[in-house]
């Protein structure tokens, strides 16, 4: 329990965090990663490098400043990162060494202003804070581990296929090496895989959702090559031109929130961006394998044909219900023939016509991709709790 006035001096200097925050943690990172160099083996280079992954540490640590006295308020900000963090194996004897670093950095950035009085009082919350974590995860390991076929940490997989699902998606199916039954998951949910690449220092850790309903012996996860720009696409480039049937994967056990609710019985629409679509196929084969009564609507956009994954079967599967729909968006044809809806992006004229007010969403794509489609969807009045979304990469500024 704080004192009055450590939580006073916590409060008082969160103005003061808002304005050097970023410069804070991300000179927090860099002495950490000097002190403890074993750490890149957690977390995500090209994160580090386009400074994602400082602002969102940034962001968590004002939140938690303005609200130490009453924590349980970012409890389920918290539970979202702990997810991450229990799918990364990020454990209790970790937090010691971002406090000392973070508390080392504020030091730095701030010079004389940083008081002993001031670092004693977030040396106090740091700990409060971690202690909240670590409890959380704590509760996600136990449960992990207490699964039928669960595990902590990470497991070795072998890869019994390899599917190329478009030009620009292939699938990967994957069985424990050990030849155990896998536990269940909810429908929306990740791995993360931790690779080693030849040559490269250290290993890299990705998310990769599971895009087949639970209820089969294996995992499969669907993986877009990236071209686009370096260095993106190091893991999923490497998995698309090293990884082949018999090799093995590290990965954690499934986690994430982002998942159906399957009480619910409200009209259900689907809207995926390119290879965001892997979270809500698994979504909606769990919708199909229950033989779901809700109306569906599944919108698949992508760029063109070429790079569409899973759109044939995404129509076999609509078939097998009394209520689903299926709608194409291309952002171009390629050939004149294509099966398609709408062409172009999606917009407020084509979502009106396919989605009702009552209807829940489960949104995944491109971050353009999503915002344009919340920007619609709540210009159409959707109730918020209505729309519900993955972003890739770090959640940046959705602690306010
Ligand atoms: C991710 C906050 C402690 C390692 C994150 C994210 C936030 C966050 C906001 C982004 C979540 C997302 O991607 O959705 C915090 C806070 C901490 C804490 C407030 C302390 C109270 C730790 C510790 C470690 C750690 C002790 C391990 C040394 C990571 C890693 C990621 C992550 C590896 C994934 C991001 C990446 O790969 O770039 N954390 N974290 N965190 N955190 Fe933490």
């Amino acid at each position: 329990m704080l004192s009055e006035k450590t939580v006073k001096i916590v409060k008082s200097t969160v103005p003061v965090l808002e304005e050097y925050g970023t410069t804070i943690t991300s000179t927090f990172y860099k002495r950490m990663f000097q002190n403890h160099p074993e750490l890149l083996n957690y977390f995500n280079h090209v994160n580090q490098r386009r400074g994602t992954q400082p602002t969102a540490l940034a962001n968590t640590v004002i939140a938690a400043g303005k609200h130490i006295d009453e924590l349980e308020i970012i409890l389920p900000a918290v539970k979202q990162i702990a997810h991450k963090h229990r799918a990364l194996s990020i454990r209790p004897e970790h937090y010691p060494i971002v406090g000392e670093n973070l508390l080392a950095a504020i030091k730095e950035v701030l010079g004389e202003a940083a008081t002993d009085e001031i670092l004693q009082a977030w040396a106090e919350a740091y700990e409060e804070i971690a202690n909240v974590f670590i409890q959380v995860e704590g509760e996600m390991y136990r449960e992990a581990s207490l699964q039928k076929g669960g595990w902590t940490d990470l497991k070795a997989f072998t890869v019994i296929d390899k599917i190329k699902e478009s030009e620009a998606i292939t699938s990967f199916y994957l069985k424990p090496t050990d030849g155990a039954s896998i536990p269940t998951y909810l429908p929306g949910q990740y791995i993360t895989v931790r690779l080693s690449i030849p040559d490269e220092k250290f290993k890299h850790n990705r998310h990769y959702s599971l895009s087949c309903a639970p209820g089969n012996d294996y995992f499969r996860i669907s993986v877009k090559r990236e071209n686009e720009c370096e260095p993106l696409g190091v893991v999923s480039n490497y998995l698309h031109d090293h990884v082949h049937v018999g090799d093995q994967l590290d990965i954690s056990a499934p986690a994430g929130d982002f998942v159906l609710n399957t009480e619910e019985t409200e009209p259900v629409a689907f809207i995926s961006g390119g290879v965001g679509i892997t979270p809500l196929l698994s979504m909606f084969e769990t919708l199909v394998k229950d033989n779901s009564e809700r109306e569906i609507t599944f919108i698949q956009a992508a760029k063109n044909e070429n790079v569409q994954a899973f759109g044939d079967y995404v129509k076999e599967l609509a078939k097998k219900l009394n209520k689903a729909k299926v709608y194409t968006v291309l952002e171009q044809k390629n050939l004149e023939e294509t099966d398609c809806d709408h062409i172009g992006y999606i917009d407020l004229s084509f979502l009106q016509k396919v989605v009702s007010k009552n209807t829940i969403c489960y949104l995944c794509g491109p971050v353009p991709f999503m915002k344009a489609v919340v920007q619609i969807l709540n210009q159409m009045g959707l109730p918020e709790h209505h729309i519900r979304y993955e972003f890739f990469g770090p959640k940046v500024d959705f602690i306010q």
